[in-house]
């Protein structure tokens, strides 16, 4: 890396610290921007900050100089930003109904009135169908009256007959996706989880709602078409354990954020919107259609990997930080026994950084020499043992070729809770890694 490069990459961090927004990871502040808004996925970062480090990374750069990649693209965060300001980007995402959804979005370049058209139709002969309530996973009946499931059926019939691939389809089928939440009196967790026990005050109607979202969506398509950028992302269903579709020597700037080591499901994160859309109807169909591809973060997954728990650490990968992972993960096997659900922590702990450890090693394959890499995380402690995400993922980041790497702190986290079930402070920030 040249003197430039790394003064490029001090201010790039220097920059983003004055900024201190909180919500920088969070996806809160995207439901307000055109396009991010049309699903709103609360695993994801703010768009306005992603924006911000490539705008930074930009200044000694031309645009069409620079690539950056996402390997959790997630609902396409990094993807638009980067479309938004007319840069190159590429992405991976391995779960396959979020995948769908990124792609649906990226179709924000279709003809506004060849969709608005195609959506319109279809909710007009949508009216006219008679929808029914018939042959839909339990949830869906704990989630919708008999009404306004009618409804949405008629909408999901006559999209599914009417399927032929196009953008225009793919778009039609995220407004439905978009307006399915609303359209349940039941609550939602923080997290996404659906409680279908908890009911809400407000429902929307679905004819409505979805003549809504689609003019929605063509009033954003219109905004970003009208900036003059053309859709320039490449995003692929894969897995970032190995992204074979990313070119070797390719990657300026990552901007990314891999599923925290905390136990928070990606699979029953959309647990409803699969339920309806007839692809799940159980958990066992989650783990088949979803979670087997994703990174082994929740200790629900890793069960059939506990027996072998400690010879994972042992993988050549995890060298660099052996000997702290082993105590880690010894004493959270010792702990799990004086708890009711004896969680498989010191399984997903060692299952989770070989994962995070194979990621690093396709980083440094596809990341050019000199290339930045930010990923936003945090840390864990479960069952009150801590555990030092940044440090192990920085120095497997190093093992794996990086050149250095530093921490940037944006907010604390279990300091206030009254119910938290340990009294360990957590951190989440940014890991800078110099490539
Ligand atoms: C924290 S979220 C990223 C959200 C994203 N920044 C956004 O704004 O939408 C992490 C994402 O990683 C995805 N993921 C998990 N394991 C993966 C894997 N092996 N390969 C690619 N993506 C994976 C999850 O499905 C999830 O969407």
């Amino acid at each position: 890396m040249n003197n430039l490069q790394l003064e490029l990459f001090d201010e790039i961090v220097e920059k983003t610290n004055k900024k201190k927004t909180d919500t920088s990871s969070t996806f809160l502040d995207n439901m307000k921007l055109p396009i991010h808004r049309w699903f709103r996925y609360s695993a994801g970062f703010s768009a306005e900050w992603v924006e911000s480090v490539i705008t930074s990374h930009l200044k000694d750069y031309h645009k069409a100089e620079i690539n950056v990649f996402d390997p959790f693209t997630g609902s396409g965060t990094v993807l638009l930003a980067s479309d938004n300001l007319g840069v190159n980007s590429m992405g991976v995402e391995a779960h396959p109904f979020v995948s769908k959804i990124t792609n649906a979005k990226l179709q924000w370049n279709t003809d506004v009135e060849k969709f608005y058209n195609f959506a319109k139709k279809l909710l007009e002969r949508a009216k006219m169908e008679n929808g029914s309530t018939e042959g839909y996973p339990d949830l869906i009946y704990k989630c919708y009256p008999p009404e306004s499931l009618q409804q949405l059926d008629a909408i999901v019939r006559v999209l599914k007959e009417g399927d032929d691939n196009s953008p225009e389809h793919k778009l039609s089928w995220v407004a439905l996706v978009s307006i399915l939440r609303a359209c349940a009196p039941v609550g939602t967790a923080s997290w996404q989880y659906v409680l279908p026990n908890k009911t809400k005050a407000k429902m929307a109607n679905p004819f409505e709602a979805y003549e809504k979202q689609i003019n929605i969506m063509a009033y954003d398509m219109r905004h970003m078409q009208s900036k003059n950028v053309m859709p320039k992302a490449q995003f692929f269903q894969e897995d970032a354990r190995e992204c074979p579709s990313i070119p070797s020597n390719s990657v300026d700037l990552v901007i990314t954020s891999p599923p925290y080591a905390n136990n928070y499901d990606y699979a029953d994160a959309t647990r409803l919107e699969m339920s309806f859309f007839g692809e799940v109807s159980g958990w066992g169909d989650l783990r088949e259609k979803v979670s087997q591809f994703l990174v082994r973060s929740c200790t629900q997954h890793v069960s059939k990997y506990k027996d072998y728990t400690f010879e994972i650490l042992k993988d050549d990968v995890l060298k660099p930080i052996y000997g702290e992972i082993l105590d880690v993960c010894q004493r959270l096997d010792e702990e799990r026994v004086n708890h009711g659900g004896k969680k498989n922590y010191h399984t997903m702990i060692a299952t989770y950084f070989l994962d995070l450890a194979k990621v690093w090693i396709q980083l440094r394959r596809v990341c050019k020499d000199g290339s930045n890499v930010c990923f936003v995380i945090g840390d864990s402690a479960p069952y009150g043992i801590y555990v030092p995400v940044d440090k192990w993922l920085g120095d497997l980041a190093i093992a794996a070729g990086f050149k250095e790497y530093s921490f940037e702190k944006t907010r604390d986290r279990n300091v206030k809770w009254k119910n938290r079930k340990h009294e360990v402070p957590l951190k989440e920030g940014r890991l800078w890694v110099k490539g």
